[in-house]
Order: C-alpha cells, then structure tokens, then sequence
C-alpha cells in the first residue's frame, strides 16, 4: 500500500502544475489523496463538485490515487485518513512564505504530520489557478496550461474564444 500523502489545494481548478506535482508526489509516496479545501469564505469559480469531477476527469484511472474534498482544519483530515505527510507544491520564491508559515502552523497543530514540498517542473513554475481563470475570461486560450477537460470547462464558464 506505501505511504500517504494528503495534496491539499483548492483547485479552482486542476492545472498542469498541480498535475506535475501529482506525478512527482507519486514518486515519493505509495499513495496520494487530493484533498479538496471547501472553504466557504473563499469566493470560487467551480463549485467543489465541479472541482472533484475536473480532478477526477484530468489524473484518470490511478488506484493509487484518491480523490475527496474535506472541510475544518487540514491536520484533522489528515488524522482522520491516517495521512503520514502533507504534500505542497512550490513554484517561485514568492510562495515559500506562506508555505513556510503554514506548515509551521500545520507543525504546531499536530507535530506528527510532516509537510513535504516538491518544486513544480519549468513549464509549469509561472502557472496558477487564479492567472489561468483571469487569462480565460479574457478569452485566450489556456488549453497549454489546463488539463483538456479543465480548458473544456472553463471555456464553458467564460464563452468559447
Ligand atoms: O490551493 P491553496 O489555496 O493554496 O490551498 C490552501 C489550503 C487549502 C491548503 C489551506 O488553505 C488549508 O489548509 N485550508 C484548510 C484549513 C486549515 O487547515 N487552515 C490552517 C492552515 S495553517
């Protein structure tokens, strides 16, 4: 069975980074479980069944792979699932600093779960959710950047180009 990791996010939506970073944390890990994040609070794009079917739809068939979404805090879930580590991924410098103060804070909270980074490959280190949605709306095609069924997706949302 292997160890495992919990991939949190909140995937609005899936992009080809947060695949790379499925496939790499697959090299380190027996097994994978994406977690999505419903935090109400945070205005979203996809609902959090949307965000499952995309995540569902773009890692495909892998029994190593598990997909849910949990709400509360992170550590819970991952006492709850019996996760030996939580996995993040990095892209440039600017995110280590809220990585760092979260996986502090995660430490604080359950010392017992380690946090464990991998840094995303070149082509995807500039590629976030939040860039993909605003560059979507505007029309341009992000299909390099998106799993298919995510480009499908939002060119649903925002209107064909
Ligand atoms: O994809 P994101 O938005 O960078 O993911 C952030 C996420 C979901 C991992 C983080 O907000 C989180 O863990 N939320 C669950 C609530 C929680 O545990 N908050 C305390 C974090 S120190």
């Amino acid at each position: 069975m292997g160890r495992l990791a919990i991939y949190p996010g909140s995937f609005d939506p899936i992009t080809n980074g947060h695949l790379d970073i499925v496939q790499r944390g697959l090299a380190c890990f027996g097994r994978l479980r994406v977690g999505v994040a419903t935090n109400p609070g945070k205005k979203a794009l996809f609902t959090t069944e949307e965000k499952l079917e995309l995540i569902r739809l773009s890692v495909g068939d892998d029994p190593r792979i598990e997909i849910d979404a949990f709400d509360g805090l992170l550590v819970d879930y991952a006492e709850r699932v019996g996760a030996h580590a939580i996995l993040r991924g990095l892209r440039a410098v600017a995110d280590f600093e809220y990585e760092f103060q979260m996986a502090h804070m995660n430490h604080f909270l359950r010392p017992s779960v380690e946090t464990v980074f991998l840094m995303t490959g070149p082509e995807s280190f500039y590629v976030s959710s939040s860039l993909v949605k605003e560059v979507a709306s505007h029309g341009k095609d992000v299909s390099a950047l998106v799993p298919p069924p995510v480009a499908a997706a939002l060119a649903r949302k925002f209107g064909a180009p």
